[in-house]
């Protein structure tokens, strides 16, 4: 059987049934660390990764010049030096298309959230602070209705838009390139970054993180949003810039906003954690039993298909 699979963390065994034959270890639950990783990838053919764990050159040269296949557990690649591993010959694979409408759910549940306030209604009444129905108690912000900006108008970002169109509300995109099918289904509009932030009520964002949307939302961007506006961000947490937006969440420049990804996971900035207007999930976009099934399940396929010499239905780049 060719070779040796290192699997970087416990997942699911949809995914681990199909690795059956190779010579497979498989980490614990929790990440390794960056230690245990160079240990654990030598002598491996393929690395069945996840978001976590960060793949440069330093951990495919640890793994040896047998490697041929990183196949990440996760949509965004962010954590794969992928120039590395073209130099070094070896195949990178992500789990784009399983994940899309799962991902929009939490999204929109974050958009819902924190419009309405729930977490602090929750913690209220957890609390045994809630005493009593009042007129003006907890007053939120509608969604129907209102306008939704996209920023990364890719699978994902298509999903949520079409979930605002069931609210009844107007789509703004902004996206590298125009998708003229989208606006079309969607009746969206397109418009630069600052338009749309100055116009939308809800901004969800759906980027890849990449040099170039590194801290895409800071200080300036969020003074462009309105006083009623929410800032949703499922993508990744560096595309936001978390200090500015506890700024402008604590001074009320926006009214809220719902966090499913932060700048350095698992620590979410310390003025967040204080803030009753921001929901904060910890990054559960994709985490159904179904979806985190097929993940697995493509993230194994394209890495057997590598290391039997086959194409990897989801290679990433060309
Ligand atoms: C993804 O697929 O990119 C999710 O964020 C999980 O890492």
């Amino acid at each position: 059987m060719p070779g040796k699979v290192l699997v970087t963390r416990e997942i699911p065994e949809a995914g681990l049934g199909l690795l059956e034959g190779f010579d497979v270890t498989v980490l614990q639950e929790r990440p390794p660390t960056r230690d245990e990783l160079l240990e654990a990838v030598r002598g491996a053919s393929g690395i069945l990764a996840t978001a976590t764990e960060k793949m440069d050159g330093e951990v495919m040269d640890a793994a040896g010049d047998g490697l041929r296949v990183i196949a990440n557990m996760a949509v965004g690649y962010d954590n794969i030096d992928v120039e590395a591993a073209r130099e070094r010959g070896v195949v990178v694979t992500n789990t784009p298309g399983v994940l899309d409408e799962t991902t929009a759910d939490v999204a929109f549940m974050l958009v819902l959230a924190a419009a309405r306030r729930l977490g602090e209604g929750e913690r209220l009444l957890r609390a045994g602070r809630w005493e009593w129905w009042g007129p003006k108690q907890l007053r939120g912000l509608d969604v129907w209705g209102k306008t939704l900006g996209i920023v990364g108008l890719g699978r994902i970002g298509r999903a949520v838009a079409r979930r605002g169109k069931g609210f009844g509300m107007q789509i703004l995109y902004h996206n590298r390139s125009r998708n003229e099918d989208a606006e079309r289904e969607l009746e969206a509009r397109y418009l630069d970054l600052d338009d749309l932030l100055q116009e939308s009520d809800f901004v969800s964002i759906h980027t890849p993180l990449t040099d170039e949307t590194r801290h895409l939302i800071s200080e300036r961007e969020l003074g462009l949003m309105r006083e009623t506006a929410v800032l949703v961000n499922t993508s990744r947490g560096p595309v936001v810039d978390e200090g500015a937006l506890a700024g402008a969440l604590g001074e009320g420049r926006i009214f809220a906003a719902g966090l499913d990804v932060y700048e350095e996971e698992p620590k979410v900035h310390p003025k967040l954690l204080e803030l009753e207007n921001v929901v904060l999930a910890p990054h559960i976009g994709s985490a159904t039993i179904e979806t985190r099934d097929k993940m697995a399940t493509l993230a194994a396929e394209n890495l057997a298909a590598v290391l039997r010499g086959e194409q990897p239905r989801t290679p990433v780049g060309p």
